[in-house]
């Protein structure tokens, strides 16, 4: 923990960190959701999707690995048994679909979860703005690569949809 640099956060630290962990449940829901899809996939035309969600995963593990950094940042502690970490996240995660060919339907329910991280970050730049400059900064990062993942999952099924 850095004393100064906890010092000039203006707001309640622990709620801060409170949110901070939840945000990092969420990554940690996400690496896993996109890597298992990816493990799991079956008949998916193409390797494209099956490469798009694996880099996915890296990314959201990338997620995770600076949201923890922070919350150690800031003296708190994001060491969370793995058996609590959907019950302590945001948004339950997203499992694959029964039917593992359905790629359409489990890009739709990617769509459906970075949307949910959009807006987690959205509120997260909101309440930092002003207030604590190095978590704002992070949540506005965190929050273009989602939206990003948003956008390139959409175009993806547009194109699938387009092929037939
Ligand atoms: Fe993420
Ligand atoms: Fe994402």
């Amino acid at each position: 923990m850095g004393e100064k640099g906890r010092s000039i956060v203006d707001l309640n630290v622990d709620e801060l960190v409170g949110e901070l962990r939840k945000a990092y449940l969420d990554e940690l829901l996400a690496f896993y959701s996109y890597w298992i899809t990816a493990q799991v996939a079956e008949g998916w035309h193409g390797e494209e999707l099956v490469e798009h969600f694996e880099e996915e995963a890296k990314e959201e593990l990338g997620h995770a690995g600076k949201l923890a950094r922070r919350i150690v940042e800031l003296g708190g502690d994001p060491v969370v048994h793995p058996r609590d970490w959907e019950a302590g996240a945001n948004g339950p995660w997203t499992a694959p679909r029964a039917d593992w060919s359905d790629a359409d339907g489990m890009v739709e329910d990617q769509i459906r979860a970075e949307r949910n991280a959009i807006e987690a970050y959205n509120r997260l730049a909101k309440l930092t703005f002003g207030k604590d400059p190095v978590t704002y900064q992070l949540a506005t990062e965190l929050l273009a690569d989602e939206v990003r993942h948003e956008e390139f999952l959409e175009n993806l099924l547009g194109r699938r949809h387009r092929r037939g």
